[in-house]
């Protein structure tokens, strides 16, 4: 179920956060039908971020509703207790921040243990240099190109620097993570990242909040192509 996550080229990932909550299963068949390749899913804690959201039961639900990869996005603090529980029950990615886990190395390894993907996630105040001693230990580094914790905020340009220089590190050291980005992305800012050398690019707002889904994906995912 992950070959998507490890091809080439650029695809979108919806976030689920902005969706209709009531109709959960609806909205995931309807991403899915308008061509989303893969799903975002934002667990937030109230304490990391000042939101809150949901958590294992809510993702299992979505899990069972769908049929493409999941990302798990954890903005929560002390990750590490929870982690694995995502990966157990079919997260293909779990995105742990670096800013909430002291050591995120044996973290990364239980969800790896798991079978899923582990990745990193970096906020905009936090430079690249701390993740540098741990991209051998992550399949992706999620860049935030908002402060963690909203959907519809406006993009943040720092991350293009932060991307462009994660894609020369690990060139220069042979690695193999992807490459993501997640906040105020749209048809305004896409090719951007795209350029940077974002892989795996997360959209709320600007699927969700569009008229049509599959317009908005297709719109996203060839101009990101095109700019890749
Ligand atoms: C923000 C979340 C994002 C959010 C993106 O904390 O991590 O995944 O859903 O929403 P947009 O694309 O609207 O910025
Ligand atoms: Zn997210």
């Amino acid at each position: 179920m992950t070959s998507v996550l490890e091809s080439s080229g650029p695809i979108v990932l919806p976030a689920l956060l902005l969706c209709d909550f009531g109709h959960l299963a609806r909205e995931v068949e309807r991403l899915e039908q308008a061509g989303a390749q893969a799903l975002h899913l934002d667990v937030m804690d109230g304490r990391f971020v000042p939101q809150l959201t949901y958590g294992p039961v809510v993702v299992e639900a979505v899990r069972r509703a769908a049929q493409v990869p999941l990302e798990v996005h954890m903005m929560v603090e002390q990750p590490e207790l929870t982690a694995v529980d995502y990966a157990r029950l079919g997260a293909d990615i779990v995105t742990v921040h670096v800013e909430a886990v002291v050591d995120p190395v044996p973290t990364l390894a239980a969800i790896r243990n798991q079978g899923a993907r582990a990745h990193l996630a970096l906020s905009p105040g936090t430079p690249v240099d701390v993740i540098e001693p741990l991209l051998h230990a992550c399949d992706g580094v999620l860049v935030m190109s908002v402060e963690p914790g909203f959907g519809g905020q406006a993009f943040e340009p720092v991350a293009l620097d932060k991307l462009a220089r994660l894609a020369a590190v690990r060139q220069e050291r042979g690695l193999g993570f992807r490459l993501g980005v997640d906040g105020g992305i749209s048809t305004e800012t896409i090719d951007r990242v795209a350029a940077a050398g974002a892989e795996l690019i997360v959209a709320g707002s600007a699927v969700i909040r569009s008229a049509d889904y599959a317009q908005a994906i297709t719109e996203l995912e060839s101009r990101a192509r095109a700019a890749s």
